[in-house]
Parts: C-alpha cells; structure tokens; sequence
C-alpha cells in the first residue's frame, strides 16, 4: 500500500510530542527551530536523536558545528515554539528576540525556564528523507521544573495527570 504525505500528516497529527527547540550556533548568530523529533537513544553512552529539516539554517549549522543543544518547552511556551517555527516570520538570529536565552559554555543558546536542558555532540549523522537524524551524545543536562509543553491535532496542551 503506497502512503501519501497527507496520510502521513494526518497521522503523524494524531502522534503527541513533546515541544522542544533545537539551538545551534552559526559563526556569530544563533540558529534554533521548534522540534517533536527528538527521542531517546541510549543510557550508555547517554545519547538522544532529532530529525532536523535539511531545508533549515539550523540543520546545516548543526552539521558544520557537530554540536547543538535540546531545550524542552513548559507549558505557557505555546508563542515561543510558534515564533522558532517560523509563524512570524522570523528567521535566524532574530527568533531570539523573544524569550530569556543564556549562552552555555559552548556559546550555544540555552532556554532559561526550559524543564530540560541537554548539551549534545553529534556522533552519527544520516540523511533520512527530507531530513537529517542527528544522533547526539549527551555532554550535559540541567533539569528545570514544571509540565511539559505537548503538540498533537495542531495544536498545544498541557500533560494532567490521571
Ligand atoms: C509543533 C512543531 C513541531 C515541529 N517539529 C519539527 C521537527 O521535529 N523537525 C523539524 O525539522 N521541523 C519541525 N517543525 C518545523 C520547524 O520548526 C520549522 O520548519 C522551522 O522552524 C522553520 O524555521 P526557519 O523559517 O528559520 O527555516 C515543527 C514545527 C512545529 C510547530
């Protein structure tokens, strides 16, 4: 049976993710694009992968860098995963405009406020489709607190417990 985009789409609406931005550094600019393809790897080593559009500025600064990190948004976060998927129209360095950002040690953008924190180094790097899986070995973790922003049906919810 062949599967169309749109199945695919439809699908993959009814899949809930976790809301993160991957942020990367380009030269002086920073890059980072809102993610749900990010999942756990491995414990040992600890390691993480997220599958990144090669259409966008982050992808290939991540490749040319070899490193990023994985911010993973709280709930009230809904404006600033729009703003770095590019609903505003904002691009690059400018999606930094909005939301508290701290330079890590590496000088890559960390998301004060973010429930996790993950510094990676990319390991491995495979072309899958549209977009590039990064495998990244994680360096760092900082961990926040609070509930997790989640997207599923296009839109944001909050996680309650049952
Ligand atoms: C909820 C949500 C999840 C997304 N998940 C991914 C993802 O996992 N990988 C990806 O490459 N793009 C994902 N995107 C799309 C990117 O955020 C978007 O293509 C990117 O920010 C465009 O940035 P640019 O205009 O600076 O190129 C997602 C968008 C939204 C709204």
């Amino acid at each position: 049976m062949a599967i169309n985009p749109e199945t695919f789409r439809a699908a993959m609406a009814r899949f809930p993710g976790a809301v993160t931005i991957i942020t990367t550094r380009h030269g002086p600019e920073r890059r980072g694009i809102t993610a749900t393809a990010v999942c756990s790897v491995s414990a040992e080593p600890p390691s993480l992968l997220a599958c990144v559009n090669r259409k966008t500025g982050t992808c290939s600064a991540i490749s040319e860098s070899g490193i990023f990190n994985i911010n993973l948004l709280p709930n009230p976060a809904g404006p600033l995963a729009m703003r770095f998927a590019g609903a505003d129209g904002a691009t690059g360095e400018d999606k930094f405009d909005e939301g508290h950002w701290i330079d890590d040690e590496r000088g890559l953008p960390l998301l004060d406020g973010a429930l996790i924190g993950f510094s990676c180094e990319v390991t491995e790097a495979m072309e899958a489709g549209s977009h590039t899986v990064f495998i990244g070995r994680i360096v760092d973790i900082r961990l926040g607190d609070g509930a997790p922003l989640v997207y599923g049906q296009s839109r944001f919810h909050r996680l309650d417990p049952m």
